[in-house]
């Protein structure tokens, strides 16, 4: 069966008990951990030590998202840290092939990130190196946001793309997911997807977590 995964963002959860709102999430295929340095975006969240703790008690894969500058010079120790995959943005990265490379040799997926403005054609020839392209569909620094629709022209673009690929890469939408938007966004062709608010801000997030999970596979391209 096709890839259709969920990765709830812990942005959205409770920073004074991050284990237990690990916990919460056990059913998930992995956790979305967004690191932010306040340059690439306007917010600040947590860094490496953090990102360590977390690797040691998470009951399922770390999937980290780095919203920083200079990628080339951090992203790969969170690699080194036992983090399943990590994301970097195409804007930020001065030797995106070198740095996928980096990551792939320390163990970890690797993942390539482009904001909502930001075309996806240059980076289809890198398909080869990555395990991952994340399209975001929300400017990214803030959860809570809503979903773009504008990106999702682009998400077609990069499902065909990564279709023809073979699809070995996974294609990820993070921002402004929800019942209604993964079903729109399962149609375009994504097939990895990162839900904060939907998820933390139900009652019960391991029933969010299977209500979109649900909605996705019924859409799926
Ligand atoms: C935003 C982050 C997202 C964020 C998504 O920049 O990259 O991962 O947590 O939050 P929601 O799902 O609430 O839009
Ligand atoms: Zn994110």
């Amino acid at each position: 069966m096709s890839r259709c995964d969920i990765h709830p963002s812990i942005l959205s959860a409770d920073f004074s008990h991050l284990a237990e709102e690990l916990q919460r999430i056990s059913g998930a295929d992995a956790a979305h951990v967004d690191v932010m340095d306040n340059h690439f975006v306007p917010n600040l969240t947590l860094g490496l030590p953090a990102v360590e703790r977390l690797q040691a008690v998470s009951p399922i894969p770390l999937d980290l998202h780095l919203m920083i500058d200079d990628p080339d010079r951090w992203a790969p120790a969170y690699a080194e840290a036992g983090c399943a995959s990590v994301t970097f943005h195409a804007e930020a990265a001065a030797a995106p092939v070198k740095l996928a490379r980096e990551l792939r040799a320390a163990g970890a997926k690797a993942g390539l990130a482009v904001r909502p403005a930001t075309p996806v054609e240059p980076y289809l020839d890198l398909l080869a190196e990555l395990d991952m392209l994340l399209i975001m569909t929300v400017e990214p620094g803030f959860g809570g946001q809503k979903f773009l629709d504008v990106t999702l022209p682009k998400l077609r673009r990069a499902a065909a793309a990564v279709k023809d690929h073979g699809g070995t890469v996974a294609l990820q939408v993070d921002g402004g997911i929800t019942e209604e938007t993964i079903a729109r966004a399962a149609e375009a062709g994504a097939d990895t997807f990162v839900a904060g608010s939907a998820v933390y801000g139900q009652d019960d997030p391991a029933v969010a977590i299977e209500a979109l999970r649900r909605t996705a596979r019924e859409h799926r391209a």
